[in-house]
């Protein structure tokens, strides 16, 4: 570690913990504090996630790293501060609700502003790559639920934090999420030193559907990973569930409602499929029938295949005589999953 990451981490920790103050002990966070009981959040979670405020003010950080001797060089490359065209550094972080960012050893590396409501410009504003932080290899909360997951020998992927920490007050204290980009090999590749079971859990919207797809597929490339999805109906995402139909809802929701790949897919590409045109039906039932073809158990196979009927009225006679055709194919685990059509993909877009 050279002294600028050093010093970079440094500051890190001071702002994190200046951020956490106004937004929890004075006059100036009180918005964002209400905003934030509003969303269902309490202070015991506000705090274990050290969540905090940057004022709307060009120069209160800036100050502060400056009366603690920091090189205002080197807080503009930590994205700490920004430099302005006349040359002068600030705040890079104003009138936000900030979320610590924190590498593998629970360092924190970087914020995730979020606007409070009403506020013009885009809702979340995430600190620049630099020379810690890399938004490719970072899962937000890694460092805290590393031994969890390894207990429960799962962990639970969400599209946004604010889900994870949702999702952690209401109980489930093994989530991750990714910093707004998609889940990356490097993601995966950091998970599956730690365990082998990923429930995928994103938005219910057509977006975290997509998103979810892609997610899957990539998960199954790194084989030998088991994949389970949780598809939250009625657009709502996890943190939107559990503030619309309650804690003990969601858990339920969570434990009882994982699904696997095939039923996954056979949902998602309804969703973009005229079951009433034959040529489309065709089209399903074969995209359909080449995943249930990987499965080994031949109760499973049974299972998928009535659910495929009762989605095509196609009879399940045919249908076994189609899967009966086909060469066997080894299951996920010894396969490289190769992406489906993108076409089908982008059909799916539907708001
Ligand atoms: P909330 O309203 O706070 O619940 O956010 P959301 O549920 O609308 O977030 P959304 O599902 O749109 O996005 C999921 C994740 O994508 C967020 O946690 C962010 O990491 C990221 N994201 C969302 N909006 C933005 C944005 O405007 N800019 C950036 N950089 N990232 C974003
Ligand atoms: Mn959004
Ligand atoms: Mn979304
Ligand atoms: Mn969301
Ligand atoms: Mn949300």
């Amino acid at each position: 570690q050279t002294d600028d990451t050093h010093a970079m981490i440094e500051a890190h920790a001071l702002v994190s913990q200046l951020y956490h103050y106004i937004l929890t002990s004075t006059e100036e966070g009180t918005e964002a504090l209400n905003y934030l009981h509003d969303r269902g959040l309490n202070d015991e979670v506000i705090r274990q996630f050290n969540i905090g405020f940057a004022p709307k003010s060009w120069e209160l950080v800036t100050a502060f790293l400056e009366k603690r001797d920091f090189d205002q060089h080197v807080m503009i490359d930590a994205g700490l501060l920004a430099r302005r065209d006349d040359g002068n550094a600030v705040d890079r972080f104003r009138e936000r609700i900030m979320f610590p960012i924190t590498n593998d050893r629970g360092q924190t590396i970087a914020f995730s502003g979020r606007l409070l409501p009403g506020v013009e410009g885009p809702k979340y504003l995430n600190s620049p790559e630099t020379a810690l932080f890399n938004k490719r290899e970072t899962l937000f909360n890694f460092a805290n639920v590393r031994k969890e997951i390894r207990q429960t020998k799962a962990v639970t992927v969400f599209e946004g934090f604010m889900d994870v920490i949702a999702a952690s007050q209401a109980g489930i204290t093994n989530g991750v999420a990714s910093m707004g980009t998609a889940l990356t090999p490097e993601h995966i590749s950091k998970l599956k030193r730690v365990t082998n079971r990923v429930i995928v859990c994103y938005d219910g919207d057509s977006a975290g559907l997509n998103a979810t797809y892609k997610a899957v597929q990539l998960l199954q490339e790194a084989r030998g990973m088991q994949v389970k999805i949780i598809s939250l109906p009625e657009k709502l995402d996890p943190d939107e569930y559990i503030q619309t139909k309650g804690v003990v809802a969601f858990k339920d929701f969570y434990e009882q409602q994982q699904i696997e790949w095939p039923l996954f897919l056979m949902r998602y590409l309804s969703l973009a499929t005229d079951l009433s045109q034959a040529d489309e039906v065709a089209h399903y039932v074969e995209q359909v029938l080449t995943e249930i073809n990987r499965i080994e158990n031949p109760i499973e196979k049974e299972v998928y295949l009535a659910e495929l009927n009762q989605r095509t009225q196609i009879d399940k006679a045919v249908l076994r005589q189609q899967l009966a055709q086909r060469q066997p194919q080894p299951q996920y685990e010894e396969f490289a999953f190769q992406p489906q059509e993108q076409r089908l993909v982008k059909r799916t877009a539907l708001d």
